[in-house]
């Protein structure tokens, strides 16, 4: 595991940005695991601004995100396709018919699951993928449990998950409780694997995932047993570190 501490949001969300622009560089069919949340919006303006400048070419990559509110029409504000859409499939020439995300608007989770697992499968896995950390060492929606969960499933989202999210919505109650999300072992078949973090906020999970023992009660700490990892800090989030 590499970790790059960078000074702060700005520099650790370019950082970032690099470790996926150096991937598409090498092989432009790159198939991309993207995560959303706040802590990626930086890294994702990056890669818009290096496509911009004509430094990326997304026209032959592909991209299977982490998970999906169960429940959300894919236009709702505060979807996950709205969001993939607003901050990086709609500012760069991916081809929307190869990106994917959880349909989170199947009300049927088991054939919506299935079908994400079964399509990543096909696509022959990922290359690259892109991870935040909640604030309970959660990485996609696998929240602290008893074991790892394997694929593509659907889950309960625990009370801090909803009240750290409900920051993005008018009100608690309109957080879903329910979302779509890889599995612990989907994330792990990824070739290569970049955690973003930042914030003192994040200083005590970044230490215990990744420091910590390895266990199903802090989900991400799972990434000390993967063999490429490169985790990029800003100050704050590392400051925890020995
Ligand atoms: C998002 C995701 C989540 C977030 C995590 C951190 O697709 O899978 O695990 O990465 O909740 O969210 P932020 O970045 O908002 O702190």
């Amino acid at each position: 595991m590499e970790i790059i501490v960078a000074k702060d949001y700005a520099e650790m969300s370019r950082k970032a940005a690099d470790v996926i622009a150096a991937c598409l560089k090498e092989n432009p069919a790159t198939r991309l695991g993207l995560a959303t949340g706040s802590t990626p919006e930086g890294l994702y303006a990056c890669l818009v601004k290096d496509y911009q400048a004509g430094l990326l070419d997304f026209s032959q990559a592909s991209s299977f995100n982490l998970d999906e509110y169960r429940g959300l029409a894919h236009d709702h504000d505060q979807s996950y396709h709205y969001f993939m859409k607003k901050n990086l499939f709609d500012a760069v020439n991916i081809d929307p018919a190869n990106t994917a995300v959880p349909d989170g608007a199947n009300p049927d989770a088991q054939a919506a699951c299935d079908e994400y697992e079964a399509a990543i499968e096909a696509a022959g896995g990922v290359d690259i993928q892109l991870l935040g950390m909640g604030h309970n060492g959660h990485i996609g929606f696998n929240e602290p449990a008893d074991e790892f969960p394997k694929q593509t499933h659907c889950v309960d989202l625990t009370e801090s998950t909803i009240s750290a999210n409900s920051r993005l919505f008018d009100s608690a109650e309109e957080v879903p409780r329910q979302a779509y999300t890889m599995g612990i072992g989907t994330i792990m078949k990824a070739k290569k694997i970049l955690v973003v973090a930042n914030g003192t906020a994040k200083a005590a999970i970044v230490r215990d995932a990744f420091t910590g023992a390895v266990t199903p009660s802090v989900p991400a700490s799972i990434l000390q047993f993967h063999p490429d990892v490169t985790v990029v800090l800003d100050a704050d989030a590392a400051s925890l570190l020995a």
